[in-house]
């Protein structure tokens, strides 16, 4: 029997991130290829013509699971119903303008939609947040939707993830898909930790830790590290604009593995409520290692922290603390 179709929001679906997004929601790359979607498109009214000829071009390409598709700047139609919300609109940091200025105007979005979805959105609505700054973004949402589960409001590191992989399969000269286990600890910001300690490449014989495999721990605490926590610069480096179908691709990564279940052995990374492990500060969303399963994330219990990754993990935690204080004072 046909499954009944997922309404799945897209803000800022005029946006770049938004035309690499919906496209790969509607041929089942999100949610699976037999599982029928009706697209929520929401953006601001200067971008009502492009959003319009998004839907249009949605019509076009006859995606076989698109069931409908909303195109809306009004952000009651867009987030009624929903099952998914996929944060990506924001306000971005223009020419001259303080951190300050930039938080409080994503803070006022966020609390606002925050509002829309607690009302309107279906029950056990899970919500994952793009828009930078992307884990205090997401903190505002979870504090102005109350009803809302915590487990179900996150934010995207998964694409930090995802470069931390590739990264290693690069160095190693083997494929992504044998990369395994790597760990972003903390904020989508140039702080996050990315931790290969525990990480493994699936080998002829088995596995075999990363740090077997690269010999230089030199490379692995220096070069690995910046290059990850620097990627998103250098995407804008070199394209002008900021990263976008692998922000989109990381997006539908993060989604499929929180709905569908990560593989046995295997954990991803998500920016999630904290509860206090690995004595991170209850009351910030931080990137953990999650695995998934019957809808459900759980943070991985019981790796072993080194000293170097102590300071590393309490650095990343120490400017989202910063970065909260900063948002709640946009708030009054
Ligand atoms: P973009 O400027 O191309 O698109 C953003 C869209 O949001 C625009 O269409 C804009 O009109 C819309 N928008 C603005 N305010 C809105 C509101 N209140 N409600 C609905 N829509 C609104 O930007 P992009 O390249 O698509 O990036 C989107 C965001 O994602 C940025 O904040 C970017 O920094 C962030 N990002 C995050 C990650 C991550 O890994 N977490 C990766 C890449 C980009
Ligand atoms: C990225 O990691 O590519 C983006 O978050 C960069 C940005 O500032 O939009």
């Amino acid at each position: 029997m046909a499954k009944e179709p997922v309404r799945v929001l897209v803000t800022g679906a005029a946006g770049q991130i938004g035309y690499a997004l919906v496209p790969m929601i509607a041929r089942g790359v999100m949610l699976g290829p037999d599982q029928p979607v009706i697209l929520h498109m929401l953006d601001i009214p200067p971008a009502a013509e492009s959003l319009n000829g998004v839907k249009m071009e949605l019509v076009d390409a006859a995606f076989p699971l698109l069931k409908g598709v909303v195109a809306t700047t009004d952000v009651v139609e867009a987030c009624t119903g929903v099952n998914i919300a996929i944060m990506v609109g924001g306000f971005p940091r223009k020419e001259g303008m303080e951190r300050k200025d930039v938080m409080s105007k994503n803070v006022s979005i966020y609390k606002s939609q925050a509002s829309a979805l607690e009302k309107h959105a279906a029950a056990n609505c899970k919500v994952l947040v793009v828009a930078n700054p992307a884990n205090t973004n997401a903190l505002i949402l979870k504090e102005f939707a109350p009803s809302i589960p915590e487990k179900n409001i996150t934010c995207l590191t998964r694409l930090d993830h995802n470069r931390a992989l590739g990264q290693i399969s690069e160095r190693l000269n083997v494929q992504v898909s044998d990369v395994k286990n790597v760990i972003i600890w903390g904020n989508h910001s140039s702080t996050q930790y990315p931790d290969v300690n525990h990480a493994t490449v699936k080998t002829q014989g088995g596995e075999k830790p990363v740090k077997e495999l690269v010999s230089d721990d030199e490379w692995l605490k220096g070069e690995f590290i910046t290059t990850v926590q620097q990627r998103g610069a250098a995407i804008i480096k070199a394209r002008k604009l900021s990263s976008a179908l692998s922000a989109a691709s990381a997006a539908c990564d993060h989604i499929r593995d929180w709905v569908l279940g990560t593989p046995a052995g295997t954990w991803v990374s998500m920016g999630v409520y904290s509860d206090g492990s690995y004595n991170v500060p209850v009351g910030l969303i931080y990137s953990f290692p999650v695995t998934c399963c019957n809808g459900e994330w759980t943070i991985v219990q019981g790796l072993q922290i080194d000293e170097f990754s102590r300071r590393k993990l309490d650095a990343t935690a120490a400017e989202l603390s910063e970065e909260k204080a900063l948002a709640y004072s946009c708030l009054s």
